[in-house]
């Protein structure tokens, strides 16, 4: 079993944390064997939302479903399974996940990742997960890139832990990770420009002006690919991430979804200081009212969202 560090670890979720460690290690390994483990990125089917399911994506999930089963998880939503998978009925705790976050990416050796909320279990599968994303008890990602990293918040600020390949255990690097009020750089699709709405265009124009512009400073541009990757970027040292709504068919509410991406990450970012909307309201004031649903997601430096916020009136 993987070890973490638990001393910072609420002790409530101790064991499903050290069971998320040990899965997210174990496949943090199949990661870096790359093609050695076989055709990881491989189209293997579609999840319910129409994305290409790879084998690695599938083969994360059941990874994960494994490792939770005597971790007091009741109820499992993951999006690779249409509906929720009741694991341990005795346990108290519902977990979402987005076992492998920017799948896309396995075959070009480019960070991915894993999301996970953490509720309290309700009586049916469904109600678990159908509810404000305030009520999310904890929430974190693992991202596998040049370092297997964790940052996970229960609450009281987002907590940081690397893991060392030395000892296959995870280790406390920052308990309060906090991230600038003003950025320096956004990250957003920009192949889809055609199809912005008008804050969303005027935002982008605003920053490409740069210093010669109403903003007054130049920005820089990044797109990785992988939300846990852009995500920690901006955990790290500021910065905007949009995917808002476009007008291509389907894109009404963005690309995102809102129990295991948006909400998660919501949760992680404003523990850290940033903030989260939709471009209407914090995306902890809203509840999700299908368990695969998207919606529109901004974050990151609290000026910055506050400003896409203002464009949208
Ligand atoms: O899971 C969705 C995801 O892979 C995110 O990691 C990423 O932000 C987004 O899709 C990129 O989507 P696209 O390339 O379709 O704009
Ligand atoms: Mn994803």
């Amino acid at each position: 079993m993987t070890a973490l560090d638990t001393s910072q670890i609420p002790a409530r979720f101790q064991t499903v944390m050290t069971s998320l460690a040990t899965a997210g290690a174990q496949l943090a390994g199949l990661v870096a064997k790359g093609p050695l483990a076989g055709a990881l990125g491989a189209g293997v089917g579609e999840n319910t939302d129409g994305d290409q399911q790879k084998a690695l994506d599938v083969m994360a999930d059941e990874m994960f479903a494994e490792a939770l089963k005597t971790a007091g998880v009741r109820h499992y939503a993951s999006e690779e399974q249409d509906s929720v998978v009741t694991l341990d009925p005795t346990g108290d705790l519902a977990l979402a996940i987005d076992p492998l976050d920017g799948s896309s990416n396995i075959d070009v050796n480019v960070t991915i990742g894993t999301i996970f909320s953490i509720l309290p279990a309700a009586d049916t599968p469904e109600a678990s997960f159908l509810r404000p994303a305030a009520d999310q008890v904890a929430a974190g990602y693992i991202a596998f890139g040049p370092q297997c990293l964790m940052a996970v918040t229960f609450g009281d600020g987002t907590q940081l832990y690397v893991l060392d390949p030395d000892t296959n255990s995870f280790v406390l690097v920052e308990s309060r990770m906090s991230l600038p009020t003003s950025a320096k750089e956004f990250s957003i699709n920009s192949s889809n420009r055609r199809h912005w709405t008008k804050p969303v265009l005027a935002y982008v124009e605003e920053n490409e002006a740069g210093e010669t512009g109403a903003k007054g400073k130049n920005m820089n541009f990044r797109w990785v690919g992988s939300l846990v990757a852009e995500t920690h970027r901006i955990l790290t040292r500021g910065g905007t991430f949009l995917y808002p709504s476009d007008a291509r068919p389907k894109y009404e509410n963005g690309r995102l979804r809102m129990v295991y991406e948006v909400a998660p990450m919501a949760f992680l970012v404003e523990q850290a200081g940033g903030k989260a909307t939709d471009g209407k309201a914090p995306i902890l004031s809203l509840t999700a009212a299908e368990l695969h649903e998207r919606r529109p997601f901004v974050f990151g430096s609290s000026e910055e969202v506050d400003r896409i916020a203002e464009l949208h009136g």
